[in-house]
């Protein structure tokens, strides 16, 4: 291997085929192709149909990547590919089309946890991560809270969602007031131009009683989403923005208070924020008000870093090669329901 390796990054999880080169820790390229307009329609991911994507656009993504880079294949000295969570069709495309490269070239293979790299790909954005610091991973599929240590070495899960991640919340709220999929972004901007953002209260989940205790690091969205159908139903009239605002609330002030105490009970001086619910300009703002107050700094990579994409899994890929750590075992597959405490295939 080159004592600055070059390390090709593959991201399959879900609707985005993704290929980046990193050298040196710096981003080179980065090649996404997603297949989202042709779930729109269906409300939602087809699988089958992301992983014929996948096979369509991998070789046309890695062909550009490696023109836009002005590097060859045979240049590549390390390889990485998403190998969970996600979903198992995609993440399939992925590997074999890896574990085929890396055969090929004769180079080593990490097959990585693509949650963590959500939280890696700030380094290209923002420099190298701290030692310690919270990790908030917020998107369609998850909502999570973890303690990373010493970057790519020590993962700890703090907390989740017990039933709905942020983002599909948006998303089935947000289809309940009749906007189209995803509805994250609509129900944003919604929000935003409500009159009195104020007006309404919704519950907050897992924020009273023994919950608050025994879920202190935990997220439940689907008592909201049901406040929020029984409002619509019982206020026919009701003004959308100001639902929109009030139901954008109670998420944001769950994931802000509960990722802000995770840093301050963990004594970390610095929250890291991944995942497309990123984009959410009320998370934003609530998270950098009160990560001020206890003078914790907020890292939010910007947005293209945020969705799926194969720079994730390049950054993840090169803190694995340059920590030395070997390569994943031959027989690794898919792993849809990953555990985030396993930063890759070992
Ligand atoms: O990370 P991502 O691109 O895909 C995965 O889920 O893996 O995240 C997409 C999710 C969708 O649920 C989308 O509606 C939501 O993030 N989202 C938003 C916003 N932008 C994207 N939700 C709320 N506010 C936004 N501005
Ligand atoms: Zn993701």
């Amino acid at each position: 291997m080159n004592s600055v390796p070059l390390i090709l990054g593959i991201e399959s999880t879900c609707d985005e085929t993704g290929v980046a080169l990193v050298r040196n820790r710096t981003l080179l390229t980065d090649v996404t192709a997603t297949s989202m307009d042709q779930h729109v329609r269906f409300g939602g991911i087809i699988p089958e149909i992301a992983s014929r994507a996948h096979l369509e656009s991998f070789l046309p993504a890695l062909d550009s990547a490696l023109e836009q880079a002005g590097v060859k294949l045979s240049d590549v000295d390390a390889i990485a590919c998403a190998a969970g969570p996600g979903l198992v069709g995609s993440l399939t495309v992925g590997i074999t089309s890896a574990k085929g490269l890396a055969a090929a070239l004769g180079v080593p293979l990490y097959g990585v946890n693509h949650v963590i790299g959500h939280l890696a790909i700030d380094m290209f954005e923002h420099g190298p991560l701290p030692d310690r610091f919270i990790g908030l991973v917020a998107s369609g599929g998850h909502s999570n809270l973890l303690l990373i240590e010493d970057l790519p070495c020590s993962v700890v899960e703090l907390g989740g969602t017990l039933d709905d991640a942020a983002g599909e919340a948006f998303d089935k709220v947000g289809r309940l007031m009749g906007l189209p999929y995803p509805a994250g972004p609509h129900m944003d901007r919604l929000a935003a131009s409500a009159q009195d953002p104020d007006a309404i209260r919704f519950p907050r989940g897992l924020a009273a009683g023994k919950d608050k205790e025994r879920y202190k690091y935990d997220f439940s969205f689907s008592g909201l989403k049901t406040a929020v159908s029984r409002y619509l139903i019982e206020h026919p009239e009701a003004d959308h923005a100001e639902v929109a605002a009030a139901f954008s609330e109670s998420i944001n002030d769950s994931l802000t208070a509960k990722a802000v105490r995770a840093a301050v009970d963990s004594g970390c001086k610095v929250i890291v924020v991944g995942g497309g619910f990123a984009a959410n300009s009320r998370l934003r703002s609530l998270l950098a008000e009160r990560a001020g107050k206890q003078g914790i700094e907020v890292r939010i990579p910007p947005m293209r870093y945020c969705t799926d994409n194969g720079a994730q899994i390049a950054a993840l890929g090169a803190l694995l090669v340059e920590a030395g750590l070997p390569p994943s075992p031959a027989d690794f597959g898919p792993d849809s329901g990953m555990e985030l405490e396993q930063i890759y295939m070992s």
